[in-house]
């Protein structure tokens, strides 16, 4: 893929330097565990700290970004990738101004994308650069897909698990594969649908203590969500949690990630190379180039 290559790196090397805009990806092992909530709500969550966010809903499957916030768009990622429309074209706006990208459906295979659909897809996120703070990445479970490399490019992985046994079974697999592939990787676990944070903070710690002896690295604790009937009342109504039931336990434990998230953000961008989009086109340039 010297084709592939060589466009990465001229983009790179274009960049504008100092970027600001951070990307963070939602991923899990196990399907059904919250993602999509926890993107959206993140989402908001950081625009009430005063963030600018937009969302690229990267999962193909049903429970979708747009159902969640009950819009209808007339373009998605999959006219990006036609070439139809640039992602400036497709953004959505969605409650508080939060900006969706919708996902649509089609194959998204990054990996498979000849030259000149990655080119254009690169020159329309470069468009984006400096207009958000930060662009959250809801993905599928699993690796099975090309969606991995968004995985490996973004600044930060939030892997999210529930307190049963096959989700956190199925999030170890997840940060096995991650790490076997990047082991810097700046990986935070987030605990969801637990029934006190104590519970939480133990889950995190079994993982953790597995990953460090096994797999030589490093999960942080990104925080947790409480188990909360709010959640699934507020999925019914198509509405965000934090926009329906703000005072609710799990709106509450959102903001609490999110200001996590705001607090910890220049320990993570040690490197503005590193950093934001400049630093997605780099290591998305070192896939490219060490995959083959
Ligand atoms: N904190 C919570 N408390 C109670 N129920 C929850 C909580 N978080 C999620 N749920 C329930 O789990 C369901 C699935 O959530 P969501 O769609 O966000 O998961 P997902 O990981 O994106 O799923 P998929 O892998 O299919 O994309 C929600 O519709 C809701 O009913
Ligand atoms: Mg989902």
């Amino acid at each position: 893929m010297k084709d592939q290559a060589y466009v990465l790196r001229r983009l790179v090397k274009n960049r504008d330097r100092g970027s600001k805009t951070r990307i963070i990806a939602i991923t899990s092992g196990k399907g059904g565990v919250g993602k999509t909530n926890l993107s959206v709500n993140l989402g908001l969550a950081l625009i009430n700290l005063g963030q600018k966010v937009a969302l690229l809903d990267a999962d193909l499957g049903l429970a979708n970004v747009d159902m969640l916030l009950g819009i209808f768009p007339e373009y998605t990622l999959t006219n990006v990738l036609k070439g139809e429309k640039n992602l400036n074209q497709i953004l959505q706006t969605g409650p508080l101004g939060l900006q969706v990208m919708p996902g649509g459906s089609g194959v998204f295979e990054l990996a498979n994308l000849n030259q000149f659909t990655l080119e254009r897809l690169i020159h329309s996120l470069e468009n984006l650069d400096g207009q958000f703070d930060y662009v959250l990445i809801d993905t599928s479970p699993g690796l099975g897909s090309a969606v991995i490399n968004f995985i490996l490019a973004a600044d930060q992985v939030l892997v999210v698990t529930t307190t049963e046994p096959t989700s956190i079974t199925d999030a170890y697999g997840q940060i096995k594969t991650i790490l076997q592939r990047n082991p810097d990787c700046n990986i935070h676990l987030i605990v969801n649908q637990a029934s006190s944070p104590a519970q939480a903070q133990s889950v995190w710690e079994r993982l953790n203590t597995v990953v460090q002896r096994f797999l030589r690295g490093n999960v942080q604790f990104g925080g947790y969500i409480l188990a909360d009937h709010r959640v699934k009342q507020a999925v019914s109504q198509q509405k965000p949690f934090i926009v329906a039931y703000p005072n609710s336990s799990a709106s509450r434990c959102v903001n609490q990630i999110a200001k996590g998230i705001v607090d910890t953000q220049f320990e993570i961008a040690k490197d503005e190379n590193e950093s934001g989009l400049k630093g997605l086109f780099n290591r998305l340039f070192q896939l490219s180039t060490t995959k083959r």
